[in-house]
């Protein structure tokens, strides 16, 4: 039975790529590039010959022309068939695919403009370019009509782009397809992959729905066949394929629900071949896989071996432990003034004076016994290890809600994550309205009452942040705390509030009002006091905040004047070392890997932060989607961040989280890694341009290390410990499998594109 449908789908699968082939021409290879800005170039007749190669779907800065911003221009030489319009049904446009380009750009067809993006404020070769939007996100995909004096049919024609770079990375990039082709009825098709996710079964397969769909107005009917494939990127293999004749309209989808295994490494295909044009297309995706063992019935105390508090300042701290409950704690040696609640695992109370104290703590249910010794250290430092929590604006946006937080805090508990350490619930912008006749800030109707939000949420172990920038307004036109700092501190200490992001924003119109983002300002040394000032006054509310309270303080001002040489001197707990991330490879892994120069500054107590978590469902605003990160992306973005002892920030609806985000967010030896009490961020040994290795110091002497792909392939990668600087090598750990390997000093292993190997070694 399966090799007969295995047949079938070969035939389609050589049916399908003959057609492509026949209707499409690649054009990702021929490019020649040069920098400058010349309109002679568009010309057909110009002679680029000694122009140089380059690669389309990559910045310009990796191909040697490292921080170039400003104009180039790319050429291509290229031959359209009229076969190309002779064999299409619909003979109306001529389909151009060019993927991304950074910033602004002007595309010509043998000297003819065809399209310009970005936005175009700003003029091109005139000194009057104050930049206009970037059109760095769009895709670019055009349809020229076929009747266009452009096209050169059956010769060879000169496609010519100018490109502008406002600033960072430049060029053609990201495009997931760059060829010639003609419109067709599949170009209104889609395939929704997204919207369902992979529902996991109890034996760990899935199963899933995908829905094709045409966006059209007429109400034609189409058919096709679906084929749908699941192959391991490693093996090749295909372990599981599908095949069915859809039928639809654009008031009817298809819905097709299939089931696949659960192995590592598998990417699914979903390929369309319509009956009657002969076209198709294809779009793929990583299967979730689960590596995080499933939890123990007996209790495992997960909280990190250090706590830091400051003298006279209420203490909740909540024995993370996870394990069937009821759990009864105890606690032996509890500094004075300190209690431990058997039935939660919270420990409260106020410690008066500065003390170190080693509590043995115990938790045991009817399965079994855990205990831990922990340091509770009472001085100046707080968030001895990085914070863990969840913040609101990756999901909410300014749509953020006393409702949303508190469904996310619920799943916080039910599901579990507060076993693990997570604990921080961070109301981000949006919940400011504006100062009563005292300048006491009130929150908008979105929060009716935040003290008891605050209570609320301690009284079940949680802890709550807010959100405020040192100008007059926040980033999303808010009101700020400009002028009002010891006013503002006070009434969120007065309702409980443990957490503060002090986000710059609109303090540039204090400082500097005609100041630009995105222009490197720091033209004069003595101008970082200007930088450091509005902090600075925040730190002193908060030293003088009244009632007395531990509030972990967060800068963000995205790492500008190197913030991690000063951010300890303001007494920050961390600092945003970045601008803000997104859900994609480009941005995680751009911010991510660039932390390596930061290492030295990353301490107890004092953290570089490279921004929030893009897993589970984000959005920024009232809607939420999947998170656009594959599986292995998301598993290297975990693994990253815990290396880089980064704040640990959720940004998704937590009460959304599935069962793949939930592994990703509950394995406790992955957790350990970001919470190890010695607080050094990992170290960047090895670069290359298809992997990078990092190790981590870690307390007990311990190391762990963290292989990561960061190319577009899977490769096959040797790692020589000593290479690395690890002379002895015992028990080879993988951490998220929470499996020992064995002792040995080479490590060889094939890892998937942009996906992760973590190892602790002895
Ligand atoms: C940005 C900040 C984001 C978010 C947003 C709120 O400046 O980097 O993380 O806080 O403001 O408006």
């Amino acid at each position: 039975m399966f090799m007969a449908k295995k047949c079938i789908n070969t035939l389609i699968i050589s049916f399908l790529s003959f057609s492509l082939l026949a209707q499409e021409i690649d054009i990702k290879q021929g490019w020649k590039f040069k920098q400058g800005d010349n309109l002679e170039w568009a010309k057909p007749t110009f002679n680029d010959t000694d122009w140089k190669a380059i690669e389309v779907g990559r910045n310009w800065e990796f191909q040697g022309y490292e921080k170039y911003d400003g104009y180039a221009w790319y050429r291509l030489k290229v031959f359209i068939p009229s076969s190309l319009k002779k064999n299409s049904t619909l003979k109306d446009s001529l389909k151009l695919l060019l993927g991304k380009i950074d910033d602004h750009d002007q595309i010509f067809l043998n000297g003819f403009k065809i399209a310009e993006n970005g936005g175009m404020k700003f003029t091109f070769g005139t000194k009057d370019n104050s930049p206009g939007n970037s059109a760095y996100g769009i895709e670019r995909r055009y349809a020229i009509s076929t009747q266009n004096p452009a096209i050169l049919w059956d010769k060879e024609n000169t496609i010519a782009i100018r490109v502008f770079d406002q600033i960072g990375g430049g060029g053609m990039l990201d495009g997931k397809k760059y060829s010639i082709s003609m419109v067709d009825h599949v170009d209104d098709m889609s395939i929704d992959f997204n919207s369902n996710p992979f529902q996991f079964k109890q034996n760990g397969s899935f199963s899933k729905t995908i829905v094709l769909s045409v966006n059209t107005t007429n109400s034609q009917n189409f058919k096709g066949k679906l084929l749908i494939e699941a192959t391991d990127v490693i093996t090749k293999e295909i372990k599981a394929s599908y095949s069915v004749i859809a039928e639809f309209n654009a008031k009817n989808p298809f819905y097709f629900e299939f089931n696949l295994p659960a192995y590592e490494n598998l990417i699914a295909r979903y390929s369309y071949l319509d009956l009657s044009s002969g076209n198709g297309f294809s779009e793929s995706q990583e299967v979730p896989y689960i590596l995080t063992p499933a939890e123990k019935p007996e209790p495992k105390i997960n909280a990190a071996k250090v706590f830091g508090v400051k003298p006279g300042s209420p203490v909740l701290f909540t024995v993370a432990t996870s394990g069937v409950r009821p759990i009864v704690f105890s606690a032996e040696n509890l500094p004075t003034g300190l209690s431990l609640d058997a039935k939660t695992g919270f420990i409260t109370g106020v410690i008066n004076s500065k003390s170190e104290t080693i509590v043995k703590i115990t938790a045991k249910n009817q399965y079994g016994i855990d205990t831990k010794n922990i340091k509770i250290s009472c001085g100046d430092l707080i968030t001895l290890t990085p914070q863990m929590g969840w913040n609101s604006w990756n999901c909410w946006g300014l749509a953020v809600s006393d409702e949303k937080v508190r469904a996310s805090a619920k799943a916080m508990i039910d599901k579990g994550l507060i076993n693990y350490g997570w604990a921080y619930m961070n109301i981000d912008d949006g919940w400011e309205d504006k100062r009563d006749e005292k300048g006491v800030l009130q929150p908008n109707d979105k929060f009716p009452n935040m003290k008891k939000l605050c209570d609320d949420l301690h009284a079940q172990g949680l802890k709550v942040g807010i959100y405020s920038s040192p100008g007059p307004q926040t980033c999303g036109k808010h009101v700020g705390s400009y002028k009002f700092e010891q006013l503002d501190i006070n009434t969120w200490a007065s309702w409980g509030i443990d957490y503060l992001k002090y986000d710059w924003c609109e303090y540039s119109q204090v400082y500097m009002p005609n100041f630009v983002m995105n222009t490197p300002f720091l033209k004069n040394p003595k101008d970082i006091v200007n930088y450091q000032k509005p902090y600075i006054v925040m730190q002193n509310a908060i030293a003088n905040v009244s009632p007395k309270r531990d509030i972990v303080y967060s800068l963000c001002q995205y790492g500008w004047t190197d913030v991690w040489k000063w951010g300890a001197m303001v007494n920050g707990q961390s600092w945003r070392t970045t601008g803000d991330i997104e859900d994609n490879w480009a941005s995680m892994a751009g911010i991510g890997f660039s932390q390596a120069p930061l290492a030295a500054y990353a301490k107890p107590g004092r953290w570089n932060d490279p921004d929030m978590l893009v897993v589970g469902k984000v959005g920024w605003g009232p809607s939420l989607r999947s998170s656009r990160l594959t599986i292995n992306e998301q598993y290297t973005h975990i693994s990253l961040w815990s290396m880089l002892a980064s704040p640990l920030l959720i940004g998704c609806d937590m009460s959304q989280l599935d069962d793949f985000t939930l592994n990703l967010l509950k394995n406790s030896e992955v957790i350990a890694l970001n919470q190890d009490p010695l607080g050094k961020q990992a170290e960047q040994k090895i670069k290359n341009q298809n992997f990078q290795i990092w190790v981590k110091q870690l307390e007990d002497g311990s190391k762990a290390i963290g292989i990561f792909n960061v190319s577009d392939k899977e490769q096959n990668i040797s790692v020589d410990f000593k290479s690395v600087g690890i002379n002895t090598v015992k028990n080879v750990r993988d951490v998220w499998r929470q499996k020992n390997l064995g002792d040995f000093g080479v490590y060889e292993t094939i890892i998937p594109k942009h996906g992760v190997k973590l190892l602790r070694v002895e």
